[in-house]
């Protein structure tokens, strides 16, 4: 099984070399791709650092020269990098895509998340690799390798949601960031985060989905005693859209401006649609003291305890007695 292992990663190291290839070195790499990234203001040195590529836009290009030099054709499809057909033959999973590897933690290529160049809405916007022997998307944060060491040294971690918001950080000079690839996080890239740092701020696309993925995927990283801060974009903005818009600078006070502790966030939100009505203002009452219910530390229970009864405009006593009945019910 070791074995196994080791040849996906070999052909997943020399898939991604066929893709920077195809991006560099190809007439219609740089011509579609190339210019691509560098329209949308990426510069060379990052499209390099995060070994970018191309899938050319037919069907067997990879599964040709996979096989031509002697990659066994059911680790191509293991991998994903390959599909079957009925008749045994194999096409290519990634077409007329920017390709972006996936790298586990000590920088080995593992997958691949692959960005479509067209803009009708029919087409996939991203293809990614799935679940392999060596891939396993609920245990790995995109950037986690390139970011790892940032995030140690300024004991803090960006949370984005996609490969192009850790891209244009990084451009920015924000190195301590990660994404979840779009999916809610899991505990086991809780734990990932956690063995650098136990400070997390979420920087969500700011569209309806980014909203609500703000206020449910943070459950999970309060009970692991993270502190948790937020901050959504303005106008279905994401960091990449910001930063690429307004620039670096910009970007940075935008972020140390408005970044807010998630239990006043959370609070703010939801106070905004009670429209004074007794009973909406009960029900994020509750919500709220949930949340902080959740946190293990004492001591930053009462302090938000304290903070979000002015916020609320209620007595502590009253948030205490929902806690211990909270605790009480979980227990
Ligand atoms: N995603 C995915 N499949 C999709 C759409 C999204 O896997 N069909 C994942 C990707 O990892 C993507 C992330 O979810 O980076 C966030 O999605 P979205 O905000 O829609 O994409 P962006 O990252 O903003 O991509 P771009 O800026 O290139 O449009
Ligand atoms: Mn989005
Ligand atoms: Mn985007
Ligand atoms: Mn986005
Ligand atoms: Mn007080």
């Amino acid at each position: 099984a070791q074995d196994k292992r080791e040849s996906l990663y070999v052909l997943s190291t020399w898939a991604s070399k066929f893709f920077k290839v195809q991006l560099w070195n190809t007439e219609s790499g740089q011509s579609i791709a190339l210019s691509y990234f560098k329209e949308r203001g990426y510069r060379e040195d990052i499209i390099k650092k995060f070994d970018l590529g191309y899938s050319p836009d037919q069907w067997t290009a990879l599964a040709d020269a996979a096989v031509e030099n002697g990659f066994h054709k059911d680790y191509l499809k293991e991998i994903g990098l390959a599909i079957e057909r009925d008749d045994a033959s194999l096409y290519d999973r990634f077409r007329g895509r920017v390709i972006f590897p996936i790298h586990n933690l000590t920088g080995r290529v593992i997958g691949f998340g692959g960005r479509t160049l067209k803009t009708e809405k029919t087409v996939p916007k991203y293809v990614n690799s799935p679940e392999s022997d060596i891939y396993h998307k609920s245990d790995v944060l995109y950037g986690l390798h390139f970011a790892k060491k940032t995030i140690k040294d300024n004991d803090v971690c960006y949370l984005v949601e996609g490969y192009a918001d850790v891209l244009s950080m990084h451009q920015a000079g924000i190195e301590n960031v990660v994404s979840s690839s779009g999916t809610s996080l899991t505990s086991g890239q809780i734990r990932l985060i956690s063995r650098f740092t136990n400070n997390v701020v979420i920087l969500y696309d700011g569209d309806a989905a980014g909203i609500k993925a703000s206020l449910r995927g943070t459950d999970m990283l309060l009970e692991e005693g993270l502190n948790v801060k937020v901050l959504l974009f303005p106008d279905g903005n994401d960091p990449d859209s910001y930063v690429q818009t307004y620039g670096s600078t910009a970007f940075k006070e935008y972020i140390a401006k408005y970044q807010e502790d998630f239990i006043f966030y959370k609070t703010n939100i939801l106070l905004k649609d009670t429209g004074g009505d007794p009973i909406k203002r009960a029900e994020v009452i509750r919500e709220v003291v949930e949340s902080i219910a959740l946190i293990p530390d004492e001591i930053k229970v009462s302090v938000f305890i304290q903070q979000c009864s002015h916020l609320l405009d209620i007595e502590e006593r009253v948030l205490l007695t929902e806690l211990n009945k909270i605790r009480i019910q979980k227990a």
